[in-house]
């Protein structure tokens, strides 16, 4: 069995018609019989349209809402099956990096304040002398100079920050880490640098990550394999190199020409 075996998952939503012509509830099949797994060390590039289902995927792989049908099942165990009350605690097992490392960091609080209080997410006991070496260790792993540590987040640049919410996102050693389109704000040089640090991650920490992404070329250069989403449910699937040399499905093709460099460049 894979590291994160998913199978069958199901997550619907309902709304309201709203409207007295349309009073029936609607169901969203946001996301429609997914399965998919993971292995430890992997890079999963997760692409597809707006709406099609991949946050809704990875909150309900987090936990942060319940599948309506299906198993996820993390290093042998089905999360789906919990009770409400381990639930919580099993969510430091995944931890996320966004879009936008700015809103994802508390301005008032520093490096130190912050990396420190994750750290205490999951060891709540910690002594002050091991939370300073794990902030100056979790700083170097990161690429930032573990002088920086007392600084807040505004007196950092974009990419630096990046690699602060990275670091909050290592910090209390989640099983998991999932990125939702983590450098699409950036420059194009910060970037690269930012997804070379991924790699150097996913090598040194064996880091197991579902990456989600708009920016096809990206996802080429990362991931290990690309699962591309359509309406809730998975359209094409495969080792990173060879879905963009031979996308099968009409759906991915159309996403691959949508984006001129890209075409251009295959
Ligand atoms: N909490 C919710 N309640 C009702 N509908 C929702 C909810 N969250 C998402 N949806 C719907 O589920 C579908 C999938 O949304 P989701 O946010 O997962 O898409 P996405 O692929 O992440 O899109 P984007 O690329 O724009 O971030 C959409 O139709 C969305 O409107
Ligand atoms: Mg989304």
């Amino acid at each position: 069995m894979a590291y994160l075996e998913i199978s069958d998952l199901k997550t619907y939503f309902t709304k309201n018609g709203g409207s007295v012509f349309a009073p029936a509830v609607e169901v969203i099949r946001a996301v429609d019989g997914v399965s998919l797994s993971l292995e430890k060390g992997e890079i999963l590039g997760l692409v597809g349209e707006s709406g099609c289902g991949k946050s809704t995927l990875y909150r309900t792989i987090m936990q942060l809402i319940r599948p309506t049908a299906g198993s996820i099942v993390l290093n042998g165990e089905n999360l789906a099956l919990l009770p409400p009350g381990e639930i919580r605690r099993r969510r430091l097992d995944f931890q996320m990096i966004f879009q936008d490392p700015y809103a994802s960091l508390t301005p008032r609080m520093t490096v130190f304040s912050t990396l420190a209080e994750a750290i205490k997410q999951r060891h709540p006991s910690i002594s002050k002398a091991e939370i300073a070496q794990r902030v100056d260790h979790l700083m170097e792993t990161v690429g930032l100079s573990p002088a920086l540590q007392r600084k807040y987040p505004h007196e950092f640049s974009g990419g630096q920050r990046q690699r602060i919410a990275i670091a909050r996102a290592l910090a209390p050693q989640p099983k998991q880490v999932n990125a939702d389109d983590p450098v699409s704000a950036l420059d194009v040089s910060i970037q690269s640098q930012i997804l070379n640090l991924l790699k150097k991650l996913r090598a040194e920490l064996q880091l197991t990550m579902i990456f989600i992404t708009h920016d096809l070329g990206v996802v080429r250069y990362l991931a290990d394999r690309i699962v591309v989403m359509h309406s809730g449910k998975i359209v094409e699937e495969g080792e990173a190199e060879a879905l963009f040399r031979n996308p099968r499905n009409d759906y991915t093709k159309k996403l691959l020409a949508a984006i001129p460099k890209l075409s251009a460049a295959v």
